[in-house]
């Protein structure tokens, strides 16, 4: 990603779960293009305090859709401590009709607490506080060394929780937060995205919550059948195959590919490569998770890596891969499944 230029007047709070700060850093830049600061070792990053929580950019993206960004401020003001903060910001004669007041306050400052913080910080701003109907939202975010005064402009709708509540359940299906974060990595509501092992479809139900136009397939045609009734029971819809992944045939703006695993050695020489081909072949953009480290495959197949992070799912360390592919120029094939046909195309589907 070519050097952007230009001031970082947003700031933007990251909130992931432990663990989980490599994949908050990619899901930012793709929101952003700005890149976020890196997290200390993994034994280190299980403490919270040392993980950076705030990233800085040159756009005011919106992150409505994001999973782990949690929200965009415009930096209104900024200092070592509260004292400095109210007299920067008491400076800035701050007019607003009606306003609210938010604080996030990392562990272990020493400050006031959060009601006295958000009084102090009501009063030097000409207007009302209204906690129901605010027509702006300042917040106050204080870590170690630095304290931030901005304007909201934009938080996640958290669209992913509830998700988790579906008909059909699988071993090893992902959570809908880490499939809503691989999404955004390969793309935005509009475009058409790819997931050939879609297995329960928790890819799918995230893509097509947030308007991406998303095409799944798989090798087993009990779970492309429990796909649709998940995307159902969320009231989503995408196109759906039964069928192997290295046969997709199509053009695709991003791929998510969430490779089977258990084949223990031979995995990679086989099924993977295939799959991992046909992902970069057909797609600009993919997003790779695997237990075993495919950055060489990629880029010996032609993609450029542009960043690379290590989840926990319950015990196992996965990896994600994200990378810039060749491109595909393929017709598509994918088949639409809607709601309340679904288990007439699951018998018709060609398996
Ligand atoms: C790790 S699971 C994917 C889980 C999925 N992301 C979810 O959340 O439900 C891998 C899936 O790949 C499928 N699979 C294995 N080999 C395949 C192939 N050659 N083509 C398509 N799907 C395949 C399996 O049936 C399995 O559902």
């Amino acid at each position: 990603m070519s050097e952007r230029k230009g001031p970082r007047r947003y700031f933007y709070r990251l909130a992931p779960p432990t663990g989980y700060h490599e994949l908050a850093r990619l899901e930012f830049q793709a929101l952003t293009g700005d890149s976020a600061p890196e997290a200390p070792p993994w034994a280190e990053r299980e403490e919270p305090s040392t993980v950076p929580r705030i990233a800085w950019a040159r756009v005011g993206a919106g992150v409505q859709r994001s999973a782990y960004v949690a929200e965009c401020c415009r930096l209104l003001a900024r200092a070592e401590d509260f004292g400095g903060l109210l007299k920067v910001a008491t400076k800035l004669h701050l007019g607003v009709e009606r306003f609210r007041v938010r604080v996030h306050k990392m562990r272990g400052i020493d400050a006031p607490g959060s009601n006295d913080i958000q009084r102090m910080v009501a009063d030097v701003i000409d207007g009302r506080p209204d906690l129901d109907r605010p027509a702006a939202e300042m917040v106050v975010i204080a870590e170690p060394g630095q304290w931030l005064l901005g304007e909201l402009v934009s938080r996640t709708a958290r669209g992913w929780a509830g998700h988790e509540q579906r008909p059909h359940q699988y071993s090893a299906a992902l959570p809908p937060r880490l499939a809503r974060a691989l999404v955004n990595l390969v793309a935005p509501p509009g475009d058409r995205l790819l997931d050939p092992c879609c297995g329960v479809g928790t890819v799918l139900v995230e893509a097509a919550a947030i308007g991406v136009r998303a095409v799944g397939c798989d090798i087993n045609r009990r779970l492309v059948e429990h796909a649709a009734a998940n995307l159902c029971h969320h009231g989503l819809e995408a196109e759906l195959t039964t069928g192997d992944g290295r046969e997709v045939r199509g053009r695709f703006d991003g791929a998510v590919l969430d490779l089977p695993y258990g084949y223990a050695s031979r995995r990679i020489e086989g099924v993977y490569r295939g799959l991992v081909a046909r992902a970069v072949e057909v797609a600009r953009l993919v997003a790779v998770v695997t237990v075993d480290d495919v950055s060489e495959l990629l880029t010996r197949l032609g993609a450029e890596i542009i960043g690379t992070a290590a989840v926990m799912k319950g015990h196992l360390v996965r990896r994600v891969h994200w990378a810039r592919g060749p491109g595909g120029d393929r017709e598509g094939r994918a088949r639409t499944w809607s709601c309340g046909s679904v288990s007439r195309t699951a018998r018709d589907a060609p398996s």
